[in-house]
């Protein structure tokens, strides 16, 4: 029920049953129509709308005050719910079959003429004039409906967790810098100062002092800080389900999250996920793909092929392979169909990710077809085929380059292509968990290992002897869940021997004084009985996106920040005042200037 003492009803309540009684109802001015000495409005709450008529001969003075209704007013009135009569039902609303003659009406809040249409479903106004506006922009459907499936989502998640005997625990906002690879938002002390809290980029470390705690299974819907470049699906506050049990493997993770996550597609879409996902080790990923979240929904996988080139006679295959170069081809279904200038245009866009050039070959009429397909004998021409298992109509592209640059120009090329061509088909859903990643890669800056995921990932215990001798062929336990090319979270087995995490931290190159300093509580706690334990994290806004089909991450969260971190609404972040800093023991640079 929610009614109150204002209202009786809400707006997505009345029907045809409900004829005669008389209510009270508060809402929005939605839409006002005049017809000839009626006046028709669409009243608006959260729930839905109802509509509502002064009529002079019911009520005159009400009438006469609902002339000057404009919209996005907000107004309580009293009426009688009448029928709305022959042929004028709206089959496309709730409450479309009845109507409310006003007899009395308050007005709650008058409202300017609003910057943009709230009653429209689609506008075309700038970005920044919406986030301005954002108390305005959240009443419009498409945004409320996304919080309202928002909040449902969470409730999902809280009720399943709470049912599989995990505990909500809060953890600190103000703490110590947790390593994720980002850089940290820092707080200043004022009662110590020069020292400075960080907030948390993940509860990564609570979670797992939890586990040592005995809590055996926790979880938050947790808020993480990361100042870092943003991109469609970053912002630097943001929003993870966070998952960690004690005496578990990596399959008990895996499997558990998996129903989650079916759960709220089935919940929040009715939609019945295939399970199990489909799993494809870190390896076999970059092979086929290039990248560690491969979006499925299309093929073009990436072929090797040095072996048909190294046979063939085109120069610039074999100089490639001399020099160290991998050579990787991918097959576009039906892209013998794009012109020479299209062609033209993917090369151009893969230089732009350090490619030399893109050679092609076109299946017409049988056979291949391109300006280096003499290059290749007719033996070599067959394999090639087979090898790319192209059909008539296809196109093969191929990469010739050092490993990290084809990848990373295949990986783009291919979901370009994807786009371009529309092979991706609506609705479709492509899951899949990334695991047996590396415990470590090589910084390509510092020239020094750093952790994939992050340092308290267990390296799988049979690689545990190379830690010193082949560190980069230590596999971890460590997973990833992607969907459509987006990373849904991520997660791993912890270590729970402090020797173990002290020998990974100085693998990393921190010194001993550098454990103590910024892990010390962490290794301490380690020799108090650690259980085996491990987790996950899940975007809930990369969630939200994808359940709710948003381009960018700002359309599930009520109050984003723009790709330039700050909040226009609030005008954030804003200069403060000298005695505050002087409080906190700050001292203002003197800005340079250029004469
Ligand atoms: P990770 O850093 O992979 O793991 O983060 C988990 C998931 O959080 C989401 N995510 C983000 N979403 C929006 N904006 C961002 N800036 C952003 N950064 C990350 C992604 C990602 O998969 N503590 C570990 C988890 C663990 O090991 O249990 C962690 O934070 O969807």
């Amino acid at each position: 029920m929610l009614s109150t003492t204002i209202r009786t009803n809400h707006l997505k309540e009345l029907t045809k049953a409900d004829i005669g009684k008389v209510v009270k109802l508060s809402g929005w001015v939605n839409r006002r129509r005049d017809h000839g000495g009626l006046i028709f409005i669409d009243l608006r709450d959260r729930y839905g709308i109802t509509q509502i008529v002064f009529d002079p001969t019911i009520d005159e003075k009400s009438h006469g005050a609902a002339d000057k209704l404009r919209s996005e007013w907000v107004i309580t009135i009293s009426g009688k719910v009448r029928s709305r009569g022959e042929g004028m039902a709206n089959p496309n609303l709730f409450t479309g079959e009845i109507e409310i003659e006003v007899t009395d009406l308050a007005v709650e809040s008058k409202c300017p003429t609003p910057p943009f249409s709230i009653a429209d479903e689609k506008i075309d106004v700038q970005e920044e004039l919406r986030l301005t506006y954002r108390y305005l922009d959240l009443r419009r459907k498409e945004l409320k409906e996304t919080l309202i499936m928002r909040s449902k989502a969470s409730n999902i998640i809280r009720n399943f967790l709470t049912d599989n005997s995990f505990l909500e625990i809060e953890t600190p906002i103000l703490t110590k810098s947790t390593p994720e690879g980002a850089r940290d938002y820092i707080v200043p002390s004022r009662v110590h100062p020069h020292h400075f809290y960080a907030l948390p980029q993940s509860p990564q470390i609570y979670k797992q002092l939890l586990m040592i705690s005995g809590m055996d299974r926790y979880f938050q819907i947790a808020r993480c800080f990361r100042d870092e470049d943003l991109r469609a699906d970053r912002q630097p506050e943001f929003t993870q389900i966070d998952i960690e049990m004690s005496f578990n493997t990596e399959e008990d993770i895996l499997n558990l999250t998996e129903n989650l996550v079916t759960k709220l597609w089935k919940e929040c879409k009715n939609i019945d996920l295939q399970t199990p996902f489909k799993r494809y080790t870190y390896k076999e990923c970059i092979e086929k793909y290039g990248t560690d979240r491969p979006d499925l929904r299309f093929g073009m996988e990436f072929v090797n092929v040095e072996d048909i080139a190294k046979r063939a006679s085109f120069s610039i295959f074999t100089a490639a392979l001399e020099s160290g170069s991998i050579i990787r081809a991918i097959n576009v279904p039906g892209g013998a169909s794009l012109s020479r200038r299209e062609i033209d245009e993917l090369t151009a866009f893969t230089t732009g990710f350090g490619l030399g050039g893109l050679a092609w070959m076109k299946v017409i009429d049988g056979a291949l077809s391109s300006n280096i397909v003499k290059f290749f004998d007719q033996d070599l021409q067959k394999e090639l085929l087979e090898k790319m298992e192209s059909k008539e109509g296809d196109l093969i592209l191929f990469a010739a380059a050092e490993e990290s640059t084809t990848h990373q120009a295949l990986d783009h090329l291919r979901r370009h292509i994807a786009d371009r061509m529309n092979l991706i088909k609506d609705g479709d859903l492509k899951f899949l968990w990334v695991t047996e990643f590396p415990l470590f890669e090589m910084d390509k800056e510092t020239k020094r290992l750093t952790s994939i995921h992050h340092p308290f990932t267990a390296p799988v215990p049979e690689d545990i002897p190379l830690l010193d001798s082949n560190p980069l062929h230590v596999k971890s336990n460590a997973y990833d869940l992607v969907l459509n090319g987006s990373e849904l979270g991520g997660g791993s087995i912890r270590i729970h021997n402090d020797q173990l995490q002290k020998k990974i931290f100085s693998l990393l190159h921190l010194t001993d004084d550098q454990i103590e300093e910024k892990f010390g509580f962490l290794t301490k706690a380690l020799t108090y009985g650690a259980p085996p334990h491990g987790g996950i994290a899940f975007g809930l806004d990369r969630i939200m996106m994808l359940l709710t089909d948003a381009a960018s991450i700002r359309d599930v969260i009520a109050f984003p920040k723009t790709q330039k971190a700050s909040d226009l609404m609030m005008s954030c972040p804003s200069a403060v005042a000298d005695d505050q800093l002087e409080e906190l023991s700050i001292e203002r640079r003197k800005m340079l200037t250029t004469k």
